[in-house]
C-alpha cells in the first residue's frame, strides 16, 4: 500500500461512525471485517494475540456502531455474525448442539444498574420483588464443553466459533478437575457441562521456567499457555501441562438438576466438578457491585487470572423468559475490570544472568501504576522477543500485568517519540565479561533463543551452581561440602573458584577467623572437611573433566575425552590447538566417535577462555592431580588402531563393544575414512561396507570380533 493511501485509510479509521458517508461506511466495514478476523485467528488459533482485549473490543464496538447506522451494509462475513475463529485444522470438528455464546460487557457500576433495570422491566417485576442474581469471577482461560452420556465423559470440545469447535476429548481427559465418571445418583442421561480451562500463576511460572531452560519459546501469559497446552495434537504433552477447570454453565441437558443457577452449580459440585469457591448470590444490585469491588481487591491474590465478574439471573424460568439478544444472553453480564495495562517509557534494557548462565534482558521502566501496583521492570525474555516487539530504549511502551505474573511489554506506542538507538544484545556476560553465545540446537539445527554466558566457573551468577557441580558425587565427590556449605563459603569469599577448595586449609591456618570458630562448625568438623578435601587431591581424569562443567560434557563424554587424550596436559594442549579450525587437533577431536560439532565447539570454547584455563592452572598449583584412566592394552591386535562398528551387534551392546575396543587400545570412530583400520560389521551394515571395499579396509563379522575381544 502506498503512503498516501495508507494515511487516507487511517483518517477514515479515525472518523466517528455517525460522520461516515455510505461509501466510507462500506469501506470501513470491509476493513474491520478483515482486521477482526485476523485478530480472531491470532487469538483463537495461534494463541498469540497482537492487540490488547481493550483494543479488540474497540474494533468490535466500532463495527457494531457502523452496522447500527447502516444496517443495509451488514456484510455476509460480518464479525457480528460470529463469536470467535473457525477451528484450526488438525482436530476433528464438533458442532455444538447448543451454541456457545458470549457475554455482553459492562465497564462501570452504572452499566450494572442498567442491566438490572432492563431485566426488571422485561420481566415486569414490581419494585419490592427481589431479583436474585449470582456473581462469580470471570476466568481468563478458554472455554470448553464436556458431554457426559449416562455419567461417562464421551466428548469434549473447544468453543471454536461458537457454533463449531475442536474435538479435544483426549486432551481434556488429562485434566484432573474433569471427572471421567460423574459421582452420585440421579444423573441425567445427557449432561453437557461448560466451563473454563485455565492455568494457575504458579504453574504458569514453572512451565515457562522449564520452557526457558529447554531453550523453547515461553508463553506470553497463563491464558495463552492454557490454550497452547490444550490444543496439542499429542495428548501426552497436554498431560504434562498443569491445566485446571472451573464449571460455570451448561449446554445440552436431558433434564435439569435444579431450578436455579446456584442449584445447578451445587449439582455440578456433587457430580465431581470444581465450581469457583467465590461463586455467590446477591439479592440487590448494590450487593452485586460490592461483590465486584471485593473481588477486584482480591484479584492479585487469587493465584489465577480473572478479567471481571460474571452476573447471571438465578431463576432458570426467568433466564428462559429473558432469552438472547444477538450473540449474548439477556440474563447475564460480564463486568470487566479496567485493563491492567498502562503506557510508560522504557528507560533502558539490562541483562540478568541466571544460575545456569542464561542471559535474560530486563526492561527498566519509568515507574507506572498498572492495576493498582507500581511497575518498574518487565521481562523481555530474549533477543528474539526484543526483535519481535521492535522495541528500543527510549520508546513509549504499553505494559501489562497479569495477576502477580512478571509484567510484560505488549507493544511499542508508535506515534510517540521513538528511542534513537536499537538495543544491541551483548556478546559478553555483564557479570563476568566472558563470551555469551547462542548455541545451535543439535537436534533441530536451529539457533537457541537463549544466549548463555560461557564463564561458568568464574561467573558470579553461576558460581555457586558450578561449585556445587564440581564437588558433586560423580565429579570430585567431596564429602561434607554440600550446597549449603558452598553457598555460605561463597558468600564469605572463602571459596570463589574450584581451586579455592584446595587452598582452604592453608588459608585457614593463616586466618584469624578460623573455620572451626564459624557458627555450626567445630574443630572436629573442620578437620573432617580438610581431610575429605585432601583425599580428593587425586582424581581420575574423567571426573576432573566432568567437574569442569563444560556444556554438553556429561560423564560419558568426559570418559570418552579422558580415554582419547590420556592426560590432562595433553587434553588441554590439544583443545587449545583445536581453536584453529584448520588444525589437526580440531579434525582429530571431530573424528572421535561420539564427538559432534556442537560438543567439539563447546569444549574448544571452554579452553579458549583465559579464566577457565586459570582455574585449571589453579587446581594444578593447589596440588590437584588428574590420574589417567587405566592403561589400555598395548599388545592387543587392535592397539593403536582405529575401529568402526557398523550394523547391529547381537552378542554385545554397541557401548560394551566400544568400551572393550577402547580398553584394547583402539580408537573407535563413527565413520569410515582412510584412517580406519578395521570394520566390525553386523547384519544390516549398509553404505559403510561399500566404502570399506573401496578403501580396501579389513572387515570382520561379530563372531570374529568376539574371538578377538576374548569374550
Ligand atoms: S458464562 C452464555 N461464566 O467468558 C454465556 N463465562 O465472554 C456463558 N467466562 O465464553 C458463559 N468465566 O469463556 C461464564 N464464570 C464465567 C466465566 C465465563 C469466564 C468466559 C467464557 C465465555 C466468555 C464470555
Amino acid at each position: 500500500m502506498n503512503a498516501k493511501r495508507k494515511s487516507a485509510d487511517e483518517a477514515l479509521a479515525q472518523k466517528e461512525a455517525e460522520h461516515l458517508t455510505l461509501e466510507e461506511a462500506a469501506e470501513e466495514l470491509a476493513r474491520l471485517a478483515g482486521e477482526i478476523e485476523k485478530h480472531d485467528k491470532l487469538y483463537y488459533q495461534k494463541d498469540a494475540p497482537r492487540i490488547s482485549d481493550a483494543e479488540y473490543d474497540a474494533l468490535r464496538r466500532r463495527n457494531d456502531a457502523i452496522e447500527a447506522r447502516y444496517p443495509e451494509l451488514v456484510r455476509e462475513d460480518s464479525p457480528s455474525h460470529r463469536v470467535g475463529a473457525q477451528p484450526a485444522d488438525g482436530f476433528g470438528k464438533v458442532v455444538h448442539r447448543v451454541p456457545m455464546l458470549s457475554l455482553s460487557n459492562a465497564f462501570d457500576d452504572d452499566d450494572v444498574r442498567d442491566f438490572a433495570l432492563r431485566i426488571r422491566r422485561f420481566l415486569n417485576l414490581k419494585e419490592d420483588d427481589i431479583l436474585p442474581i449470582t456473581a462469580e469471577p470471570k476466568i481468563d482461560g478458554l472455554s470448553a464443553a464436556l458431554r457426559y452420556e449416562k455419567g461417562e465423559f464421551v466428548l469434549g470440545a473447544t468453543r471454536g466459533d461458537g457454533r463449531e469447535g475442536e474435538n479435544v476429548t483426549a486432551n481434556l481427559k488429562t485434566i484432573g478437575d474433569i471427572p471421567a465418571t460423574l459421582k452420585g445418583k440421579d444423573i441425567p442421561d445427557v449432561v453437557e457441562v461448560r466451563g473454563e480451562v485455565y492455568m494457575s500463576h504458579e504453574d504458569f511460572a514453572a512451565l515457562n521456567e522449564r520452557q526457558r531452560e529447554a531453550g523453547k519459546p515461553v508463553f506470553a501469559n497463563p491464558r495463552n499457555a492454557a490454550a497452547g497446552s490444550l490444543r496439542q495434537l499429542d495428548a501426552k504433552i497436554t498431560a504434562s501441562r498443569p491445566l485446571r477447570f472451573f464449571a460455570y454453565t451448561w449446554g445440552e441437558m436431558s433434564e435439569m438438576p435444579a431450578e436455579t443457577q446456584s442449584g445447578v452449580m451445587e449439582a455440578f459440585r456433587k457430580w465431581g466438578f470444581t465450581v469457583n469457591p467465590l461463586f455467590g448470590r446477591c439479592d440487590s444490585v448494590e450487593a452485586l457491585i460490592d461483590f465486584y469491588h471485593d473481588i477486584e481487591e482480591r484479584r492479585a491474590t487469587l493465584g489465577y487470572d480473572i478479567d471481571g465478574v460474571v452476573y447471571k439471573v438465578d431463576r432458570l424460568d426467568w433466564q428462559n423468559r429473558l432469552g438472547f439478544v444477538s450473540r449474548s444472553p439477556r440474563w447475564a453480564l460480564a463486568h470487566k475490570f479496567p485493563a491492567e495495562q498502562a503506557m510508560t517509557v522504557l528507560e533502558k534494557i539490562e541483562i540478568q544472568v541466571g544460575r545456569t548462565g542464561a542471559l535474560t534482558p530486563v526492561a527498566r521502566l519509568t515507574p507506572v501504576t498498572v492495576g493498582g501496583v507500581v511497575v518498574s521492570n518487565a521481562t523481555l525474555h530474549n533477543a528474539d522477543e526484543i526483535e519481535r516487539l521492535g522495541v528500543r530504549p527510549g520508546d513509549t511502551v504499553v505494559v501489562q500485568r497479569a495477576g502477580d505474573v512478571i509484567p510484560q511489554i505488549v507493544r511499542v506506542v508508535e506515534d510517540r517519540p521513538r528511542g534513537k538507538k536499537k538495543f544491541v544484545f551483548p556478546d559478553t556476560c555483564p557479570e563476568c565479561g566472558s563470551h555469551a553465545v547462542r548455541e545451535t540446537n543439535p537436534k533441530t539445527g536451529k539457533l537457541d533463543a537463549v544466549a548463555r554466558c560461557t564463564g561458568g566457573l568464574v561467573c558470579p551468577a553461576q558460581a555457586v551452581e558450578r561449585l556445587r557441580h564440581f564437588v558433586s558425587r560423580n565429579a570430585f565427590d567431596i564429602e561434607g561440602l554440600g550446597e549449603k556449605q558452598i553457598a555460605a563459603f561463597y558468600e564469605d569469599e572463602l571459596i570463589r573458584r574450584p581451586d579455592d577448595i584446595f587452598t582452604l586449609e592453608a588459608r585457614d591456618a593463616k586466618s584469624l577467623k578460623k573455620l572451626k570458630d564459624r557458627e555450626g562448625w567445630g574443630s572436629t568438623s573442620a578437620r573432617k572437611l580438610f581431610d575429605a578435601i585432601d583425599t580428593r587431591r587425586e582424581v581420575e581424569l574423567d571426573r576432573f573433566i566432568f567437574a569442569l562443567g563444560i556444556r554438553h560434557v556429561g560423564e560419558t563424554n568426559a570418559r570418552l575425552l579422558a580415554r582419547s587424550y590420556g592426560t590432562l596436559d595433553h587434553f588441554e594442549e590439544q583443545m587449545r590447538a583445536a581453536a584453529d579450525r584448520e588444525s589437526d587437533a580440531w579434525s582429530e577431536l571431530l573424528s572421535i566417535d561420539g564427538v559432534g560439532e556442537v560438543l567439539a565447539e563447546s569444549i574448544v570454547d571452554f579452553f579458549a577462555e583465559a579464566h577457565n584455563r586459570e582455574v585449571v592452572e589453579g587446581l594444578r598449583k593447589a596440588g590437584v592431580k588428574a590420574v589417567p584412566l587405566p592403561e589400555q592394552e598395548k599388545s592387543s591386535p587392535i592397539a593403536g588402531k582405529t575401529v568402526v562398528f557398523t550394523g547391529s551387534l547381537e552378542r554385545m551392546t554397541r557401548s560394551e563393544a566400544k568400551a572393550r575396543a577402547e580398553q584394547m587400545g583402539a580408537k573407535v570412530a563413527g565413520s569410515v575414512s582412510a584412517k580406519t583400520d578395521l570394520i566390525v560389521a553386523g547384519p544390516g551394515a549398509g553404505s559403510k561396507l561399500a566404502k570399506a571395499a573401496e578403501l580396501g579396509i579389513e572387515v570382520i563379522d561379530e563372531d570374529a570380533w568376539m574371538e578377538m575381544a576374548g569374550a
